[in-house]
């Protein structure tokens, strides 16, 4: 058999439920805390918007290059770092990349996490031997944080890890995505403009200025030992003050920043009230929102909830587009 010149991967969004917010080691993206995601899926929708990145990459003569939707781009230290990392374990030759997002990318909607757990998937296929799950995982998280979440379904934990080198900094699985079938969430577009400061230097900044930020390391192992109980009894009204507390605190953490740091707008405000409102009804805690570094909103229920949540969600926020998604299965290579 002819060995493989060009695989497709396509992976899945995560957004974090506890959220990794600091470095302790920038160049190697390890983490100051330990961090808990989902893996989304969404909906099929009227037009092209779907949670997942697209990323074929070819074996060609020459150099390395890079496009994203179409559009040639210069090979960012980012895409550098994971390719040389896997030249380190393999042989590989010049690859052409060619990666596309199908929502809009820098807002806050984890389009990073995607974009290098496809990355990482598709060189993989490309691999003989391919890489073990740890080398994967390291692979992904040396273009973004995040993305090692991104190599897995369901509910997903990574390990902040202390060895220096980062080999016990990686992602596993908690849950299954079966495991609670019914959780729902709507994604609440608010905005599709670039956050005016990246995750990156807002991290850095928020861990050198802001006198909240060591409280907020402290709790953290606690409350993802929290959130891993609510997960395993699928206690929604538990998971979803957590959720809430820790987005609410994180932003805090970034507005506690010197300069501060605001990714919330004044429409992500009137999600937050739309949704503490509709919890005192009579039936309790029926949904819960968390905010990534941008404005746009995630938000929980469970599925027989849906329609009254985007209802009330629309009678707010009349233009806002929304996106229904379930638990998402990890990355899978689709050529
Ligand atoms: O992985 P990065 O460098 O894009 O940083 C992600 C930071 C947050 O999305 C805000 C939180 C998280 O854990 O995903």
């Amino acid at each position: 058999m002819s060995p493989q010149t060009s695989a497709t991967a396509e992976a899945p969004v995560n957004i974090a439920l506890i959220k990794y917010w600091g470095k302790r080691d920038q160049s190697l993206n390890l983490p100051t805390n330990s961090s808990l995601s989902i893996t989304l899926k969404s909906e099929p929708q009227v037009g092209t918007t779907s949670l997942h990145t697209r990323t074929t990459v070819r074996l060609v003569q020459g150099t390395d290059s890079f496009s994203l939707n179409g559009r040639p781009c210069e090979l960012n230290q980012r895409l550098l770092r994971v390719l040389s990392y896997i030249r380190s374990l393999r042989s590989l030759g010049p690859v052409a990349i060619e990666s596309a997002n199908f929502f809009p990318t820098s807002a806050g909607l984890a389009s990073s996490a995607s974009a290098y757990a496809a990355l990482a998937t598709a060189v993989n296929a490309l691999l003989d031997p391919p890489l073990s799950a740890q080398q994967m995982s390291i692979a992904a998280r040396l273009g973004s944080g995040s993305a090692c979440r991104s190599l897995f379904a369901g509910f997903v934990q990574w390990e902040m890890g202390c060895d220096a080198d980062g080999s016990d900094s990686i992602a596993t699985s908690l849950f299954d995505a079966d495991h609670w079938e019914t959780l729902s969430c709507v994604v609440v577009i608010l905005s599709d403009q670039h956050k005016e400061i990246s995750s990156a230097n807002g991290m850095q900044r928020t861990a050198m200025t802001s006198s909240l930020y060591p409280a907020r390391l402290k709790m953290i192992p606690f409350r993802i030992a929290e959130l891993t109980c609510a997960l395993c009894a699928k206690d929604f009204s538990r998971f979803a003050e957590l959720v809430m507390r820790d987005s609410n605190q994180f932003h805090a953490v970034c507005l506690d920043a010197f300069p501060p740091i605001k990714y919330l707008t004044e429409q992500s405000h009137k999600v937050i009230q739309t949704i503490h409102a509709l919890n005192c009804g009579p039936s309790g805690t029926i949904a819960g929102y968390t905010f990534d570094a941008g404005p746009n909103a995630f938000v929980f229920c469970e599925r027989p909830d849906l329609d009254t949540i985007e209802a009330a969600l629309r009678t707010g926020l009349p233009d806002c587009r929304m996106i229904r998604c379930s638990v998402g299965l990890g990355p899978k290579i689709v050529e």
